[in-house]
Formats: C-alpha cells, structure tokens, sequence
C-alpha cells in the first residue's frame, strides 16, 4: 500500500474519532492548546527575506563547518553534494538554459533567492530527526558555512542578523513577478483533474 492511501486512511480514521467524540459528549469542548505565555511567542522563529525576525547572534564558516559534520553530514554528504537528502549547492545557471548538458539542477546555490531562508528553515525544520535543537548562533555558522561552500560568501565571513541579509543570492534576479494574470493562459477549471486522489461523488 502506498503512503500516501496510508495517510489518506489515517486521516480518515483520526475524523471518525472526532465526529464520534463529538456526539458523545454534551459540549463539544475541545480543549486544545493553551493560550501562550508572555515571552512564549519570541522563541518562535519567522524570519522575512529582508531580515526582519532573524535573532541575535552570530557564527563563522569555521564553525558552521563542526555543526554540518556533526549535525548534516550524514544526510547531505561530506561536499553537500546530497545522499539520503537533497544536494544542498551547485547548479547555478542550470534551471534556465537550452543546454542538454546542463540538465536543471535545483539547491541552495541555484535556486533560493535568499539567504535568509536558509537560517529560517534550518532553525525549524534541520537536523529532519530534531529540528529546533540547533541554538541561533550554530545556524547563523552552519549557514555561513553552506555559502561558503556554494562560493556565495568568503571563507573568512562571519554571519549575523545583518551581513545575512546582505547576502546577494546567484538566483536572486531569477524569479520575475507577473502583473498581469489576465494574460496568463486560461487555468483548467476542474482542479481534481490533476489529482491521484478522485474527488468524492455526491
Ligand atoms: C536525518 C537526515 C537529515 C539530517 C541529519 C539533516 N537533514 Fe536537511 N534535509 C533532510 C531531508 C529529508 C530534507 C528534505 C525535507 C523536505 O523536503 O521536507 C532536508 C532538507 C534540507 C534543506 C532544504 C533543501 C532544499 O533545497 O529544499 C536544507 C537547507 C537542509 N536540509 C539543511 C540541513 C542542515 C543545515 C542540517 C544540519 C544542521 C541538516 N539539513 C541535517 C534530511 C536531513
């Protein structure tokens, strides 16, 4: 069975639970969560691209370089060339070429156009078995030292709230905003068409 008709049948099963709890008590309470703390709301992480939400503190290629070893390595390989997860640098200049030779390639160093992002999804989602152990200044180095590696910032640079927003990105220009959506060819209208999952019949 494949994961995703498992994923399916769990959340189908986990609304049975709901409707039934429902039903069976009076008031349907649901108790979820508490409101948070002051002080609560400032250890959650939502950094913009132009820096605004990015922590203090800092840190070094150098020791970005001990964090990836310790922390990353064994997913993203030694050169972050990937293995068990994504390649995190190389093919810049790929994703927009007519080159066979040079199939796209999409990471870090091509694709993202700020740098920024990387601090954010690095603080909330890495290492993938305990994302948010790593404190600010270990992402603020293990960030530094994936630029590094992509040749986006020197070997000497030390990153902080405001030189990572500095950072220009190879890809930062790659991405172009269309005002007029008018113009755009017409979007088929039935938006299950392109589902696996078929749409439930009434
Ligand atoms: C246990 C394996 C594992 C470890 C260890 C790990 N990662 Fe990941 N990483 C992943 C997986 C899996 C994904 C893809 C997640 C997804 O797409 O939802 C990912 C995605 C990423 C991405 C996004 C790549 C892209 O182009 O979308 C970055 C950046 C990243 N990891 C950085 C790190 C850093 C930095 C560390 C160390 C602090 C780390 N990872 C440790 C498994 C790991």
């Amino acid at each position: 069975m494949s994961s995703t008709t498992e994923r399916v049948r769990g959340v189908a099963a986990v609304a049975l639970l709901c409707a039934a709890s429902a039903t069976a008590g009076q008031t349907p309470g649901y108790g979820i969560g508490t409101r948070p703390a002051p002080g609560e709301l400032d250890r959650f992480v939502a950094v913009l691209p132009d820096g605004r939400g990015l922590p203090p503190g800092s840190g070094s290629v150098e020791q970005g370089k001990v964090v990836y070893q310790q922390q990353c390595v064994a997913c993203h390989g030694e050169t972050l060339q990937g293995g068990l997860a994504d390649r995190l640098i190389g093919g810049r200049g790929t994703l927009a070429n007519n080159d066979s030779a040079k199939p796209p390639m999409k990471t870090i160093e091509s694709y993202w156009p700020y740098a920024t992002t990387i601090f954010d999804y690095v603080k909330r989602a890495m290492p993938f078995a305990s994302p948010g152990s790593l404190s600010d200044d270990q992402v603020y180095a293990v960030t530094a030292f994936i630029l590094s590696e992509a040749k986006i910032v020197p070997p000497d640079s030390v990153l902080d709230a405001s030189t990572l927003a500095a950072v220009k990105m190879p890809n930062r220009d790659g991405f172009i905003p269309d005002p007029r959506p008018d113009k755009l060819p017409p979007i088929d209208k039935s938006p299950h068409k392109s589902l696996a999952i078929a749409p439930p019949t009434k």
